[in-house]
Parts: structure tokens; C-alpha cells; sequence
């Protein structure tokens, strides 16, 4: 079983795409242990790219996820962090694969949509960041017939 952290950016809460995209993740089986709407201020912005920190598009990056409120959640599964990643598709929305979010509601890279943890590592320092310990731990009724 595995987490891994989303944020629906602020295009995502702007266009009122919140309920659709959340169902994406509940309808495929991903459980949720976390979330939070919220304004990102920046020093959290540049914490969270810090890796990216030194490109060419970090600004307007910073600019972009602060810009409106997000919504923020850790998500439960079995593979949920290549899951997610494959439900959000391609970080370019034109190379998405279709029925992807990004490629369903998405046309450029910068108004992409979605975050997702790309990795295990990513995934355990973005939700210690993001959450901390405000998970919360519990039994869903529909578990025995998600998970074998
Ligand atoms: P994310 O971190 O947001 O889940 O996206 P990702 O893994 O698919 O892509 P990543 O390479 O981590 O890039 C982070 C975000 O930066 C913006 N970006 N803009 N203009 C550009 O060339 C460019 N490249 C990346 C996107 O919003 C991307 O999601
Ligand atoms: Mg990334």
C-alpha cells in the first residue's frame, strides 16, 4: 500500500474542475487520508520546486501556484503513486494520453492542472511537508472490494 501527495492548482479551482478531478482518483479506488483547501504562500511554493529552483520557468511557476487557492490531498493505494501519475498523464497536457486529466482538460504546460509525487521519495517528503502527521487513518467499508 502506498501514499503519495496531489494538489489541484489554481487553474484546476479556478474552471471549477475540483469535483470532477477528485472523482477521478475516488472512482478509481484511491483512498483519501488527507485534505486541505488553501492559499500557498510563497515560501511553501519554493520549498515544494525547490528542485526546480534553477529553471528557466521557475518563476512563473512560483507565480502560477500561488496565484489562487489549491486544493491539497494524500491519496491511499496500491500502486497510488504511478497510479496517479498515470491519471494525471504527460506534464505536457498535448502529449497526454486522452482520458487523462491533463489531456482531457488541459492544453498547456503551464496550466497543467494537477501535481502528483513522482516518485517514493518525493512522495514521503511532499506529504511530511504539505500534511505532516494530519492523516487520517481509516477503515472505508468499500477497502475488501478494492483491494484483494
Ligand atoms: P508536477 O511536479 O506539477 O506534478 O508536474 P510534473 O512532475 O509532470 O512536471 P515537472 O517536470 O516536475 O514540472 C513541474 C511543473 O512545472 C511546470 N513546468 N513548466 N514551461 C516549462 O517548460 C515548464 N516545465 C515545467 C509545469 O506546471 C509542471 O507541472
Ligand atoms: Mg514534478
Amino acid at each position: 500500500m502506498e501514499r503519495t501527495f496531489i494538489i489541484l492548482k489554481p487553474d484546476a479551482v479556478q474552471r471549477g474542475l475540483v469535483g470532477e478531478i477528485i472523482q477521478r482518483f475516488e472512482r478509481r479506488g484511491l483512498k483519501i487520508v488527507g485534505m486541505r483547501f488553501m492559499q500557498v504562500d510563497e515560501a511553501l511554493a519554493r520549498r515544494h520546486y525547490a528542485v526546480h529552483e534553477s529553471r528557466p520557468f521557475f518563476a512563473g511557476l512560483i507565480q502560477y501556484i500561488t496565484s489562487a487557492p489549491v486544493v491539497t490531498m494524500v491519496v491511499e493505494g496500491t500502486n497510488a503513486i504511478a497510479v496517479v501519475r498515470n491519471t494525471v498523464g504527460a506534464t505536457k497536457p498535448a502529449e497526454a494520453a486522452p482520458g487523462t486529466i491533463r489531456a482531457d482538460f488541459g492544453l498547456e504546460i503551464g496550466r497543467n492542472l494537477v501535481h502528483a509525487s513522482d516518485g517514493p521519495e518525493t512522495a514521503a517528503t511532499e506529504i511530511a511537508l504539505w500534511f505532516g502527521e494530519d492523516l487520517v487513518n481509516w477503515p472505508r467499508a468499500a477497502d475488501p472490494w478494492i483491494f484483494e
